[in-house]
């Protein structure tokens, strides 16, 4: 497997916006804690989130490209086919099937609506949110309106609660709150 320096040296060499970077450490993060909770390989499922979007600021021009890029990059380096397959499923090139595809498509949106409940707070800090504010703003269609929750909710097909998959995802974004600016 590759290393985690070196995965992370390749997402920096093609991604560039600071959000961005944001997301994919979030990403990371959570794909990890999740890989714990549902018998996923820790490395790889955090491997996984953190390159998933490393083409975003190169395919700018041409969104259809997004997870096309990388996958082709990541196959050039030698990363798993089960990696490069679930970075295509995410960017909607496969339908997810394996336990790795759909617990990224379902983190994908969740680190982006974490985020936002965080900011609306007057602190802007992810260490008092609470995952029954989370759930709450679940249901206010005008709050976080981009944030596909269908796609969020899809972490149920796997069997795993909802809450408790929004307290795992929180969980691990709180523990990495500097690198993500919250
Ligand atoms: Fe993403």
């Amino acid at each position: 497997m590759i290393s985690r320096e070196e995965s992370w040296k390749l997402v920096t060499d093609h991604l560039k916006t600071e959000h961005l970077l944001k997301h994919v450490l979030a990403t990371e993060a959570c794909m990890k804690a999740l890989a714990g909770k549902l018998g996923g390989d820790e490395t790889l499922w955090a491997l996984t989130g953190l390159v998933h979007d490393m083409d975003l600021d190169v395919v700018e021009a041409d969104p259809a490209r997004h997870g096309k890029f990388t996958a082709d990059v990541l196959r050039g380096k030698g990363f798993p086919d089960e990696l490069v397959n679930a970075v295509l499923a995410h960017a909607g090139h496969r339908a997810p099937e394996t336990k790795l595809d759909i617990a990224l498509c379902a983190v994908d949106p969740t680190t982006g609506f974490i985020v936002a409940v965080t900011l609306v707070r007057p602190d802007k800090k992810i260490a008092g949110v609470e995952v029954r504010s989370v759930v709450k703003r679940m249901k206010e269609k005008r709050f976080a309106a981009n944030v596909n929750r269908d796609q969020m909710r899809t972490i149920e097909k796997l069997g795993m609660d909802f809450e408790q998959f929004i307290g795992t995802c929180l969980g691990a974004m709180q523990q990495i709150a500097p690198d993500l600016g919250l």
